[in-house]
């Protein structure tokens, strides 16, 4: 079956694709879209000739943030971040481990000031990508990829 067959094109927003099979859940917390209002379609386990399988996702009416497309290269590098206007793919690119992330990943030190003083937006270095570390910029913490995984779960 033709992929479009199964979930319609879109007019306007975002479409993430080549989505290795069953991250897009994860993808959907670490984006928020429960909460959305935006028209969202979340297509697991299709068939895929580079990929066998992979998911994709279709969000109407929006592109993603450049922290969001940090934080989704953080737990998926490699998914295609594709943006539509007027029915048309106007870029395509593949998202990218990125050097820094602010505002949707939490220090899991529980005394951190990002956690508990209001206007402060969390913000972490990577340290290294295979395997992931990142460093919290408020207390130096050190995180893993299980740590990071973990808050999407
Ligand atoms: N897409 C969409 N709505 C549109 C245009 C495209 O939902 N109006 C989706 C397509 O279904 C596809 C992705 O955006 O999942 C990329 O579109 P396109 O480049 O046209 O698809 P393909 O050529 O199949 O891309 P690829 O070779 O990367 O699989
Ligand atoms: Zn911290």
């Amino acid at each position: 079956m033709k992929k479009d067959m199964l979930v319609s094109r879109i007019e306007n927003g975002t479409v993430l694709d080549q989505i290795p099979a069953s991250k897009s859940l994860m993808i959907t917390r670490l984006l928020g879209l429960e909460d959305d209002p935006s028209f969202v379609a979340i297509a697991m386990r299709v068939k895929s000739k580079k990929m066998g399988t992979k998911d994709i996702i279709k969000i109407q009416g929006r592109e993603l943030t450049s922290d969001e497309l940090d934080a989704l290269g953080l737990i998926s590098p490699g998914v295609t971040y594709v943006i539509v206007k007027d029915y048309e793919v106007v870029s395509k690119r593949k998202v990218e481990i990125p050097s820094e992330v602010s505002g949707i990943l939490r220090c899991i030190n529980p005394t951190c000031v990002s956690n508990f003083r209001e206007p402060i937006v969390p913000s972490f270095k990577i340290i290294e990508s295979n395997p992931l570390l990142l460093r919290c910029d408020f207390c130096d913490r050190v995180m893993l990829e299980e740590n990071v995984l973990a808050q999407f779960k």
